[in-house]
């Protein structure tokens, strides 16, 4: 059995307080066990599981969690686990508005993001976590953020729900060679067992190719700000064709009933479109280029990167355009094209060992003293020195 946690207004004031008083304390330099005691003091009158140590974890996970949530951040809490598995504000309300009908059960709800969002946008909403701590960091965040959801701890397998979708975004190991539904908890396979007859909404590892996921459905991949960020599988009504692809913020989208354009190999001209690696690993390259009328060839592709030659510039976020501006054919060379070209700073986009990374860009700046920004490609042993569009 599953029991609702319960958490009032008083309480997430007074964590709230102790959280944003750690916080300060970091920013002046102050050390954990100086910050402990000062925070220990204002939770005296908490009547939740949370201590000084959560409130300063909080803490130093708010000061980075910007990126992630915006200002929503200055009003969450989390756990390292919890904070490293949540799910970005842009993407939960994306997912929360393509389930706006439906009574939704998150049945591993974790710290509660997504779950949040799905209290905002959908007809119901309601989250099981089997973590006692991440339930109440789930409760806390629901009721910081005004979500009209309700957070049970417990585990999914035990838990009785008439929501018509059962969302699951299970946990996964760190790191794996190959990630499989065997490694999930809780495993999707055994929860599509559990709720016969529903319908399912499965966050799964984004690295998993289409041809991988064995579950009958949509496969929609998430690029978020040209990376790719999170795989979704639709079953049911919620299933609209068998791959898609979605570029978050902008929402423009690409799917397998997009007409296809048989893409060849060709030359470098003077425009390239690098193409989110998304649209590549969902295997809509071609539907992309047939959906935007797109005059392309390929001019390099490996496991990362894929570049086109263009004749034109078609709006899309899924692209991101740059002109040729000179070619070089050694290293060498590329240094004085770079003064040539005017060049100051240089990006490289090239396959580059990271910890070589900035001496290779160091080098290659040394002499420069121009003005301008510029990217640069290798392309069949070639420099290709570009400016972006
Ligand atoms: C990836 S996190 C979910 C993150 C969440 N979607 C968010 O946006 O914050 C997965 C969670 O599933 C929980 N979990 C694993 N097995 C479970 C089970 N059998 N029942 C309920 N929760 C479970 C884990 O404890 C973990 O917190």
């Amino acid at each position: 059995m599953a029991e609702v946690v319960e958490v009032n207004v008083k309480d997430i004031e007074i964590a709230n307080n102790a959280v944003k008083l750690a916080q300060e304390m970091v920013k002046r330099g102050y050390q954990a066990k100086q910050i402990m005691p000062k925070v220990k003091k204002v939770l005296k009158k908490i009547n939740l599981p949370f201590s000084a140590k959560d409130a300063y974890v909080a803490a130093r996970i708010r000061l980075k969690a910007r990126d992630k949530f915006g200002p929503l951040a200055e009003k969450l809490f989390f756990d390292e686990s919890g904070y490293r598995y949540s799910t970005p504000s842009i993407i939960a309300d994306y997912r929360a508005k393509r389930l706006k009908d439906y009574y939704v059960a998150d049945v591993s709800c974790g710290a509660g993001m997504q779950l949040a969002f799905f209290g905002f946008r959908c007809k119901r909403a309601e989250g099981v976590e089997i973590n006692k701590k991440r339930a109440f960091l789930a409760a806390m965040n629901i009721v910081s953020l005004n979500s009209n959801s309700t957070v049970y701890w417990g585990d999914a397998f035990k838990f009785e729900t008439s929501a018509e979708v059962i969302f699951s975004d299970p946990a996964r190991p760190e790191s794996e060679k190959f990630r499989s539904f065997s490694t999930l908890q809780p495993n999707p396979i055994n929860i599509m067992k559990k709720f016969e007859g529903k319908i399912f909404v499965f966050e799964l590892p984004p690295q998993m190719p289409p041809e991988r996921v064995t579950i009958k459905g949509e496969k929609e991949y998430t690029s978020l700000n040209f990376k790719l960020n999170r795989l979704a599988l639709y079953t049911g009504n919620l299933s609209t064709c068998n791959v898609s692809a979605i570029s978050l913020p902008s929402c423009e989208r690409v799917t397998d009933l997009d007409e296809r354009a048989k893409l060849e190999k060709g030359e470098l001209k003077d425009l390239i479109a690098e193409v989110d690696r998304t649209v590549v690993h969902s295997n809509l390259l071609e539907n992309l280029v047939g959906k935007l009328g797109l005059d392309a060839k390929i001019v390099y592709m490996d496991g990362r990167r894929t570049l086109l030659s263009v004749n034109e510039l078609k709006n899309s976020a899924f692209l991101r355009y740059y002109r040729v501006l000179s070619i070089a054919k050694s290293f060498s060379e590329c240094k004085e094209k770079l003064k040539e070209v005017g060049a100051k700073k240089v990006t490289l986009r090239f396959e580059i060992p990271p910890d070589k990374y900035w001496s290779v860009r160091k080098e290659l700046e040394k002499e420069l003293n121009g003005e301008k920004r510029v990217d640069l490609f290798k392309i069949n042993e070639k420099f290709v020195i570009c400016s972006k569009l």
